[in-house]
């Protein structure tokens, strides 16, 4: 099979595409045929041995796809061949085929398409338990998310609205915001231009928004800290300008506030059932037309260098997906 091969760490360009040779599976894994791999933001960083997981290469970068059971392990019981399937993998995904543990390869709802769904299982997975789980957000509530035209943004834009809350999206640029009006958000606020923190305090009044998703971190999460409101929720999804954010914790003190951590990977692992609830409610969504995936575009496996690139430079919106 093709596969896009990290040997060495370094920037996309370094990447190259290769014939690798398949594996056999164990009785607990699944094959699947890959028709689309998702690109997520961790891809960039793994390449680089910046991410708080290590891989050694050389492997294959790419953590879900989206395709057909070609082989099942004996101990599997809910796929069969030819299901159509989204997976979880740790590395190996920029490939045509994978092996994916069985616990973590769930079948696709009717009507999505492989793209969307090469592109669903992570960011629309982190945000439902961010919004859900750990933000507790209410219907009524005002929710904030940052890098909200990005993947797990819109998502959260989708979701948080689903939940019945009042949504501002803050972003970069005229054409993200517009986007993500076109997915719910009730207010906008570009960052690049006004100040996030005065923006959110004339939308809300001055009482500031009671949960702060924020992928982005570095200088807007301060902002955020300021912009909290009275028993708020910051919630830490990462940190996509490259900076971890500190904070000075009588700020949260001042508003009896909470600075709530989210790590998805490590919550289906620990609260599977909790998971598939989750992914019951958001593929219902999907199935009566309340929520899209947007995927803004799709390149060849021989041009993921060129996807992790566009993702670097904030060109991303919604989800980038390769095609093999
Ligand atoms: N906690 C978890 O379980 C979990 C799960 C999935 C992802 N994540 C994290 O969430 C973050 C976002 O992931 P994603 O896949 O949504 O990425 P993405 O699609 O690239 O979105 C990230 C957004 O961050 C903003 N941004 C600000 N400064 C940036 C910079 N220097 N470089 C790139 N983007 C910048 C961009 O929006 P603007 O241009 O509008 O500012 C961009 O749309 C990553 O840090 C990722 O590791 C965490």
């Amino acid at each position: 099979m093709k596969a896009i091969v990290c040997k060495v760490f370094g920037p996309p360009e370094a990447l190259v595409l290769e014939e690798v040779p398949s594996r056999p599976i164990s009785p607990s894994e699944v094959r699947v045929a890959v028709k689309a791999a998702g690109i997520n933001f961790p891809d960039t960083l793994i390449i680089q041995g910046k991410y708080q997981m290590k891989a050694e290469p050389p492997f294959i970068p790419g953590a879900e796809v989206a395709g057909t059971v070609t082989e099942v392990g004996a101990k599997v019981q809910h796929v069969k061949v030819g299901d159509e399937v989204a997976a979880i993998v740790p590395v190996g995904g920029y490939a045509e085929e994978v092996v994916a543990a069985g616990d973590v390869v769930i079948r696709l709802p009717k009507g999505m398409t492989h793209a969307q769904a090469a592109g669903f299982p992570l960011v629309y997975g982190t945000s439902m338990h961010a919004l859900k789980q750990r933000g507790q957000l209410k219907a009524g509530e005002t929710l904030l998310v940052l890098g909200a035209a990005g993947g797990v943004g819109l998502s959260a834009v989708q979701i948080g609205k689903l939940m019945g809350a009042r949504v501002i999206a803050a972003a970069s640029s005229p054409e993200k915001l517009a986007l993500c009006r076109e997915h719910g958000a009730d207010e906008v606020i570009d960052y690049s231009k006004e100040s996030l923190k005065e923006a959110v305090k004339k939308l809300t009044k001055g009482q500031g928004a009671d949960v702060i998703y924020d992928p982005v971190g570095g200088d807007l999460a301060q902002e955020c800290f300021s912009s909290i409101a009275w028993n708020g929720r910051y919630l830490v999804i990462g940190f996509a300008s490259g900076t971890i954010p500190e904070v000075a914790v009588n700020r949260l003190l001042l508003k009896g506030a909470s600075a709530v951590g989210v790590f998805w990977g490590a919550f289906i692992a620990r609260e599977p059932k909790v998971s598939a609830e989750n992914f019951q409610q958001l593929f219902a969504w999907f199935l009566e037309g309340k929520m899209t995936p947007h995927v803004s575009q799709q390149y060849p496996l021989a041009d993921a260098p060129k996807a992790l690139r566009d993702m670097l430079e904030r060109k991303a919106t919604g989800k980038l997906i390769l095609v093999p």
